[in-house]
């Protein structure tokens, strides 16, 4: 698109003071016209907050958001024909956001340097549509004017410092700013905004006096505080998420992010909330604060991308429930346009890795559709020209590497992924070169024919390991042996995206990039006993999971799976195994185990977090001790997603609810019961409309109630012993005219149902 609009910057550098770009125009510059709408399109280098004759413009939070900037910047347009008056005066003040902050805290000193030298620029129109259908634009140029806000400081990592007793005024010129336009491309994820208002719980003096508040759950965004105040008192907040061992106020994991408010307050009673940035915090320390606060002054405001809501789940567990809850707080807490890491300390990147091993979980959460296709394009913008992925998208010019195992995938997982969850082929379309080149560049990198044994990767991150290791308990899964499976993966995948493309020479060599490269995993790595040469829990899950095996292996190394979760009493596995135990686990009659996995409360396992009061999930398994202790300042968040991939298996496996093909155009519902469940009930918005199920199991007597969407057909598994006394709405299923019976194997009775109500029950 042709921009009349000007990137302009102050004339002169305000320094770390966020600049106020103003515009005067009035209805009586175009006489004889007579408005019929006005519409603004605005960008910003850092996130901007426009506002007309005081009110504020639209609801989208740190626009313009994050993408690979450089490539791809987006703009928002917004409709102000309503908040138009006679005279008007647009106010847009423009913060570092992401451009301009030093993202990540440890980048380095030439990239600072980098950073810091972008100026504050702006680019707008504000385009008036008369009723004779005749349009006028006034466009960024050196009319408008800039001046000192009151946000005197404002950073991603640091926080803001805003003084409410500042006099606006000192106008300067602007200048015209060097820059393209030519990257310029319009919205195309979902905007950022508001959610919860959450009030604090409790404000307390924590036992080294120092004044806390509780918000009682971790939130991505920022607080509004409420204060009756003479001009020129201060207020001083930090940010933490949870308290030390002794009670009191931490936040040494925050790293190098500061994550600090400061506000100077003018005479009466105020309200205040940053704009410019966020926090991931729980708590929050008063260090000053005028008069003697009370919690009802503060709230935390959760702030996300706005996707819609599509997801439930709920059982007769109140610790299974909590940890769901730490799931859904997780994927709103880092979902701020791009999937990140963590949303305290000085990272808060779009880490590969960890999107992909969240997406499916995420997809049945919340409607990610057109989230990630707009990362994706980030993903395929930032892709190295030898068709490497990076490890953090937007990428950051010299920062971490590409081309890491699990990392890089999801540059064929997630569009995969993502066309089983939507169904929508255009994923595969714009995603496919992308996905081919980071297999061919696999292949470009294989020792020996299809064997992917070459370069530094992450391998199965954070899994479990102990200090000083003497007895070789840690488990250690082989790096290459993880490359290998997600290499086959990769390729089965694309060949897979090319079939549904129909691109057939492709879906052909793909396929056989796949086999080959299976064939090769099993002569490097798999004996004739079914073992692995990593014999960990993460090793054979991925072996199963990817299909790496000859069939006759595959319940062999199922046992042996199952042997090392019985040996441990734990899960082991790190970022790469986690998503797929439970799953292969239930797949492969290991039902009960999944349940032992998931419903241990102690070191490690998903509901220890739970017992010790998480709100969210941690990125370790032990980021907290059970004394409370913090074993670790360096990397150590309390709101990463990664192990929230568990949710994927409570729909998918546990409920049983998931698609069968493409877009849930048919679907199955195959409840694993088990773990001292009484009842388990997931419902999901897919593309077709609602679909739920939900079983009971209770006083002997099994049922299974679901919901099939309309224009799908699904395929009921209920677990029964045999077809007979399987009954449908009251009547035996044999004779339902509903539905139709397809047999009874493995502990189910099958049946196949289209779109509608339908109530099962079995006597156990
Ligand atoms: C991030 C991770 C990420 C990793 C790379 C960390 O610092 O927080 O979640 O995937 O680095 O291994």
């Amino acid at each position: 698109m042709e921009w009349k609009g000007k990137w302009i910057g102050p004339a002169q550098s305000m320094g770390d003071v966020c600049p106020v770009f103003v515009r005067e125009f009035n209805k009586g510059d175009f006489p004889g016209k007579e408005i019929k709408s006005v519409q603004l399109q605005v960008t910003a280098l850092g996130v901007y907050e426009a506002q007309l004759n005081g009110k504020r413009v639209g609801d989208y939070v740190l626009a313009p958001g994050w993408t690979s900037y450089e490539t791809r910047h987006q703009y928002q347009c917004y409709d102000i024909t309503e908040l138009v008056e006679d005279r008007n005066r647009l106010e847009i003040t423009v913060g570092k956001g992401w451009y301009r902050s030093p993202v990540p805290g440890w980048i380095t000193e030439e990239g600072k340097a980098r950073r810091a030298a972008i100026p504050a620029g702006l680019i707008a129109e504000i385009k008036i549509t008369f009723t004779d259908t005749t349009t006028a634009v006034i466009p960024t140029d050196e009319t408008w004017q800039a001046a000192e806000s009151r946000i005197r400081f404002s950073e991603i990592y640091d926080g803001e410092v805003y003084d409410a007793s500042f006099e606006v005024s000192d106008y300067q010129p602007v200048v015209l700013l060097e820059r393209t336009t030519d990257n310029l491309i319009p919205q195309q994820g979902e905007k950022i905004t508001e959610h919860e208002y959450v009030k604090a719980a409790r404000c307390f003096t924590a036992p080294n006096g120092e004044v806390v508040v509780d918000f009682g759950q971790e939130v991505t965004g920022y607080i509004q505080f409420t204060v009756d105040a003479k001009a020129g008192e201060k207020v001083e907040i930090s940010h933490g998420e949870v308290l030390d061992k002794d009670g009191n106020f931490y936040n040494a994991n925050y790293r190098s992010a500061k994550s600090k408010i400061y506000y100077t307050c003018c005479d009466g009673v105020q309200t205040y909330k940053p704009k410019m940035t966020f926090f991931g915090f729980r708590y929050i320390r008063l260090d000053q604060f005028p008069g003697t606060p009370c919690a009802d002054q503060f709230y935390a405001v959760a702030v996300h991308s706005d996707m819609k809501r599509t997801g439930r789940l709920r059982s007769s567990n109140p610790l299974l429930n909590q940890l769901f809850s730490n799931i859904i707080w997780g994927q709103k807490g880092n979902f701020l346009d791009v999937p990140t890491d963590c949303p305290q300390r000085d990272e808060r990147l779009g880490w590969a890795g960890d999107a992909q091993v969240f997406f499916r979980t995420a997809t049945f959460n919340r409607d990610v559709q057109s989230f990630f296709r707009k990362w994706l394009k980030d993903v395929s913008a930032d892709q190295l020209p030898d068709g490497q992925v990076t490890d953090i998208i937007p990428m950051i010019t010299g920062l971490v590497g590409a081309g890491h195992t699990g990392w890089a995938d999801v540059a064929t997982i997630v569009p995969w992924q993502h066309y089983m969850a939507y169904g929508d082929k255009r994923i595969l379309e714009n995603q496919f070169p992308s996905m081919k080149a980071w297999v061919d560049f696999i292949v470009s990198q294989c020792s020996e024919p299809y064997l992917w044994n070459t370069g530094w990767h992450y391998g199965d991150w954070l899994f479990y390991s102990v200090d000083n290791d003497t007895s070789g308990v840690s488990a250690v899964t082989y790096k290459p042996l993880i490359q290998q499976c997600f290499f086959a993966n990769s390729a089965d995948v694309t060949a897979k995206a090319a079939a549904v493309l129909g691109l057939e020479k492709e879906a052909a060599y793909y396929a056989d990039v796949a086999a080959k490269a299976r064939e090769a995993f099993c002569n490097a790595y798999l004996t004739p006993a079914g073992y692995l040469v990593s014999a960990t829990q993460t090793a054979y899950v991925l072996a199963l999971n990817f299909d790496m095996l000859p069939e006759s292996m595959r319940p062999v190394v199922a046992a042996r799976l199952a042997d090392k979760v019985r040996e441990y009493g734990h899960i082991t596995t790190g970022f790469l195994g986690t998503p797929y135990i439970c799953h292969v686990l239930s797949e492969w009659g290991y039902t009960d185990l999944a349940y032992m996995l998931l419903l241990r409360q102690q070191y490690p396992g998903w509901l220890y977090p739970v017992t010790m009061g998480a709100t969210t999930i941690w990125e370790r398994w032990n980021s907290m001790m059970p004394d409370r202790t913090i074993p670790n300042n360096g990397m150590n968040s309390f709101n990463h997603y990664s192990y929230g991939a568990i949710g994927d298996w409570l729909y998918r496996d546990a409920v049983g609810l998931h698609e069968t093909s493409a877009g849930f155009k048919t679907m199955a519902v195959k409840p694993h019961t088990g773990g001292g469940f009484t009842q388990m009930r997931a419902e999901q918005i897919t593309p077709y409309g609602r679909a739920a199920a939900e079983w009971r199991d209770e006083a002997g007597v099994f049922t299974l109630e679901v919901t099939i969407p309309v224009n799908t057909t699904a395929e009921i598994y209920v677990p029964s012993t045999s077809a007979d006394g399987v009954m449908l709405d009251g009547a035996a299923v044999s004779a339902s005219a509903d539905a139709s019976l397809e047999g009874y194997a493995d502990g189910y009775t099958k049946v196949k149902v289209g779109s509608g109500t339908y109530r099962f029950e079995v006597k156990r």
